[in-house]
């Protein structure tokens, strides 16, 4: 997301408007360092003003090692679809050679599948559609290898995983608090199509503690167990 306190600076999506300061500057880190250097820019700053493949081909020669791409204008920010014809057009330039990676509204292994195939990037980025879906990278592989797809998981499955998802938050928290608050805007993204979830909602918005979540869980686990969960409703933010 293009903060507005980084932009101001000159720094982030700005970058996009001054790309030999973005050349130099990768070019400098990719100096100062051991590691390899990877980027990731949108496609550029307003819908008449997209200067991905030179923005590309400036960060190749920088030395940069791979170059993620966000089929959006800073512009847009969240709103409208990501274009991935234009990702396709920076992967498929003969004069490119670091990996290319697409990103941007995968929700799903179907559309992985085809935007992996209709630009040829050597790797998928996938960003919101994940929260509340963590399994989303297992089902894309599955799709991607075999041309099948798994089985959604149930609520009592997915419980399972939100379960977990809490339990390492908090270890990597080592703070309840600050855990669980990080943790609300996953919560609701768990449930796309359960029946009557606003009042279960606000009671695990409410949960201060993972006891008390946890318990909210076992009551979703007790009513809708079995229930089949829609996956065709967009969990996108
Ligand atoms: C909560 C949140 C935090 C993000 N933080 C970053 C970030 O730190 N750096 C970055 O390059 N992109 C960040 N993004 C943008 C995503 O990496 C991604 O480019 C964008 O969400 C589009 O992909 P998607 O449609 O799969 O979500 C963030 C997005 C979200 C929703």
């Amino acid at each position: 997301m293009p903060h507005e306190k980084i932009i101001r600076h000159g720094a982030g999506a700005a970058m996009l408007q001054d790309l030999p300061k973005m050349q130099q500057m990768a070019a400098e880190i990719v100096k100062a360092v051991n590691l390899p250097v990877t980027a990731k820019t949108r496609l550029g700053w307003t819908e008449t003003n997209k200067p991905i493949m030179e923005a590309a081909e400036r960060l190749q020669d920088a030395g940069i090692a791979a170059l993620a791409i966000h089929g959006r204008t800073r512009d847009q920010l969240y709103t409208g679809q990501a274009d991935w014809t234009l990702i396709g057009e920076v992967k498929n330039n003969p004069k490119i050679h670091i990996p290319i990676i697409g990103n941007g509204d995968i929700t799903n292994a179907q559309k992985a599948k085809y935007f992996f195939e209709q630009t040829g990037v050597d790797a998928l980025m996938i960003g919101r559609g994940a929260i509340g879906r963590p399994w989303l990278f297992k089902e894309v592989k599955y799709h991607l290898e075999t041309g099948e797809l798994l089985p959604p998981p149930n609520v009592a499955q997915v419980v399972e995983i939100l379960r977990e998802q809490i339990r390492l938050n908090l270890e990597w928290k080592d703070n309840e608090h600050t855990g669980i608050l990080m943790l609300r805007r996953h919560f609701a993204k768990y449930f796309p199509g359960l029946p009557n979830f606003r009042e279960l909602k606000i009671k695990l918005l409410r949960g201060d503690t993972s006891d008390e979540v946890n318990c909210i869980l076992d009551e979703i686990v007790d009513n809708f167990g079995s229930y089949q969960l829609d996956y065709s409703i967009s969990n996108i933010l």
